[in-house]
């Protein structure tokens, strides 16, 4: 793997591979000496187009924990606010001699696009409605850490699903892992031509959220991307809290070992109610930790045995 674009870049042992070096990487994580050397030597520029805190943050401190060289360019307070086309930007960024991009950016394709002008590896971290792999990733590896193999396990991602690279990336992953998905939307949230993709990417479709949660081991609530529904949205949010919140009531219709995701940041009391994000079963801040793990894997897969800088050290 050159680059890590879309979740369709990793099989299943790409997958557990990454997933695998990530507990060791938790393992550093945990301990008090944190740093590894093995990407010194490298230079990783985090390119955020878009807001983030866990993503950029995440990858800044994974990057600095395998002892890369880390800089952070947002798009406010970039030359892009002059008028910078993005192909200027990269090349620009790219001729100071980088080793890794990781960007973010509101246009789907963006990543892909970027990996064809730069000759530095690129780490997809959100690219409008497309993909966000590393997500995927971090959820997968939180929700084997409770609850062991997915295969066979049965996840429903429910919410917004329209504007959600998360459940695209996921829905590789998932299925990948060899885990069951249900995805739960109101009509207005469903991605067109979902019965399609439904059929060949092997996942089921829902209307009805109190249906499918007794049933499930997971629910990953997304988030309402009220940024990108330019004509308002529909349902009204007292609708949606009604029909497809994860509310207090909700909670007790899911089973007793079932764990609750949310990728972040949350609309509380709109998606998810405090008394679901703050349960027992909530995984929301083990996702966040993961993180990290799973980012340093990301970046030690793609960057610690490729073009300039010297790897050293060992994720074991
Ligand atoms: N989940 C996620 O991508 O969060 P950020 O937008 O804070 O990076």
């Amino acid at each position: 793997m050159r680059h890590l674009l879309s979740m369709r870049d990793l099989d299943r042992d790409g997958v557990l591979s990454i997933l695998d070096t990530a507990a060791s990487m938790h393992d550093v994580q945990r301990r008090e000496v944190k740093k590894l050397p093995t990407l010194r030597g490298r230079t990783v520029v985090n390119l955020f187009f878009e807001d983030s805190t866990r993503t950029r943050s995440s990858f800044e401190i994974a990057g600095k924990w395998l002892s890369a060289d880390v800089i952070n360019i947002s798009g406010k307070g970039s030359s892009t606010s002059k008028g910078e086309s993005l192909r200027d930007t990269v090349l620009t960024v790219a001729a100071m001699g980088v080793d890794g991009l990781v960007i973010r950016h509101g246009a789907s394709g963006a990543a892909a696009q970027v990996s064809q002008w730069v000759d530095a590896v690129v780490v997809n971290a959100g690219d409008g409605t497309h993909e966000h792999p590393t997500q995927a990733l971090l959820d997968a590896y939180t929700m084997r850490q409770r609850l062991g193999d997915l295969e066979g396990r049965h996840v429903a991602i429910v919410g917004d699903l329209t504007h959600s690279r998360v459940l695209r990336s996921n829905l590789i992953c998932l299925r990948t892992l060899g885990a069951r998905v249900t995805v739960v939307a109101p009509p207005t949230l469903m991605p067109s031509g979902i019965a399609t993709w439904a059929a060949t990417d092997g996942f089921e479709t829902a209307y009805d959220l109190d249906e499918v949660l007794p049933h499930v081991d997971a629910v990953m609530m997304l988030r309402v991307q009220r940024e990108r529904m330019s004509g308002g949205y529909f349902p009204t949010a007292r609708e949606y809290t009604v029909g497809y919140g994860l509310t207090r009531e909700r909670l007790a219709r899911l089973p007793e070992h079932a764990v609750i995701c949310h990728p972040g940041p949350m609309n509380r009391g709109l998606e998810i109610a405090a008394d679901a994000a703050d349960a027992a079963q909530s995984l929301i801040l083990d996702q966040v930790s993961a993180g990290v793990a799973v980012r340093m894997s990301v970046l030690y897969h793609l960057l610690a045995s490729s073009g300039a800088g010297t790897a050293e050290g060992s994720v074991a």
